[in-house]
């Protein structure tokens, strides 16, 4: 478990805290009145918040079928998410912005769908042999959209500097 919680701090430590400021200067999109952004598009520089009713609702049926048992069906997580469960395993967190899922750019979260965290010592299933790739960016763009706008703003920025930072050769 403390293997896995450094591999993700690791992670996400850059660029998720001393955004806030910036926040407020890239908000009021038109989308913002829905609260449904599009994270995922094809390229990931060119993210745009905007209503894309097609994804969201496929991404929420998938959602509903596959994720929601274990992460409920708001993505509001396991009862008491924070206490680890009897074998010492993290339960399902929330996936409605209340957890900790937006600290993870775009690849880190797709990962965690794909691979699970079983090597890691999780709780999570892998559902690369289950579901492709499209069907999970459309299951995590309906989770997104269930995300509080400054949320989003915040994994948005932070994602853009893991994008710049692959970019540079840096994980
Ligand atoms: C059998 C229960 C179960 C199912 C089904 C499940 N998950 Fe999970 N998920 C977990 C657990 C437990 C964790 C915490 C993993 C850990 O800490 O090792 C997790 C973690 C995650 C995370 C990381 C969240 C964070 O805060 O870092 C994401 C994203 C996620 N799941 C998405 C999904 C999606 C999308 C689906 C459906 C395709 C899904 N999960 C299906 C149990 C499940």
């Amino acid at each position: 478990m403390k293997g896995r919680e450094m591999h993700i701090n690791k992670l996400v430590l850059s660029g998720v805290f001393g955004v806030s400021l910036i926040i407020t200067a890239c908000s009021d999109q038109g989308s913002q009145q829905t609260g449904i952004a599009n994270p995922v598009g094809e390229k990931a520089d060119v993210i745009q918040l905007s209503y894309d009713p097609e994804k969201y609702t496929k991404g929420l049926e998938l959602y509903q079928g596959a994720c929601a048992s274990c992460h409920g069906k708001q993505g509001e997580g396991a009862l008491n998410w924070q206490q680890k469960a009897t074998q010492g395993k993290a339960k399902p967190p929330p996936l409605n912005g209340t957890g900790h899922a937006w600290h993870h750019p775009m690849h880190i979260l797709k990962g965690v769908v794909r691979n699970g965290t079983a090597r890691l010592g999780g709780n999570m299933p892998a559902w690369k042999d289950k579901l492709t790739d499209e069907q999970i960016q459309n299951i995590l763009y309906w989770m997104q959209s269930q995300w509080p706008k400054e949320i989003y703003n915040a994994w948005y920025l932070n994602n853009q500097e893991a994008l710049r930072n692959r970019a540079r050769g840096k994980k």
